[in-house]
């Protein structure tokens, strides 16, 4: 009963993009509105859980009765997300997070070198959130979801990252020039750990975070709700 099957759980749900500075007014970023995230806070929220939301950068306003943590960058989020996560029931990492920030931070406004050509920007690796989450849970029993954003050989790269991170449940969705970021559509095949692949055809991106919920809902245990 989607009115109530999350009633005494805490989900967690990390939504938007991170940017990651260069300097005061610059930023590498991306281009994920949130939306899908929030969608995945609302609708869990209407199935009665107690939901956080991580942010990250979205426009978009706080959904009610949600609570809503901001973070900037992906170190920010990853801290975030942790905290929360640890008295989770499910964790759904639905932000775009970067890869990659810059090596260094300038303290002042990056100016043009005159005569010499653009200066390199040198990049690091930012930690892989859901790996951890997944070869860590928060709690025993935790579900973890990811999402994976594939412009090309979409199921073939959905599943071995699914292998990879380690994850329970891997929404997997193409992207191109027009699709997914910033819309209020989605399109997706959600891959499970155990095989199981429920593909969701194109609609509202509610009716998305539903579909996820009644998996991860199908993969709770019945212990203690947190
Ligand atoms: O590897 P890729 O970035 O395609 O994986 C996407 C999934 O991994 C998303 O669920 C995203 O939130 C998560 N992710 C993460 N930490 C990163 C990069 C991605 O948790 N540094």
């Amino acid at each position: 009963n989607r009115a109530t099957d999350l009633a005494g759980r805490h989900v967690v749900i990390s939504a938007g993009g991170t940017r990651e500075p260069l300097d005061p007014v610059r930023f590498l970023g991306n281009r994920s509105s949130g939306r899908q995230g929030y969608a995945l806070a609302t609708t869990a929220a209407a199935r009665g859980a107690r939901v956080t939301l991580v942010a990250a950068n979205s426009a978009l306003a706080d959904p009610e009765g949600v609570t809503v943590v901001r973070a900037g960058t992906a170190l920010e989020l990853r801290e975030a997300v942790l905290m929360a996560a640890a008295d989770a029931d499910a964790v759904v990492m639905a932000a775009a997070v970067a890869d990659f920030r810059p090596a260094v931070y300038a303290e002042g406004k990056i100016k043009k070198r005159e005569g010499s050509g653009p200066a390199p920007i040198e990049l690091v690796r930012n930690p892989d959130i859901l790996a951890e989450l997944s070869a860590e849970r928060g709690r025993e029993g935790q579900v973890v979801v990811g999402f994976a954003a594939e412009t090309d050989q979409v199921l073939a790269n959905g599943r071995a990252k699914l292998a990879r991170k380690g994850c329970d449940l891997l929404v997997v969705n193409e992207v191109g020039a027009e699709k997914t970021f910033g819309s209020t559509d989605n399109e997706a095949i959600v891959l499970a750990a155990d095989g199981t692949e429920v593909p969701v055809p194109h609609g509202p991106k509610e009716a998305l975070a539903d579909t996820v919920w009644d998996l991860v809902v199908d993969r709770l245990t019945g212990g203690t709700p947190g």
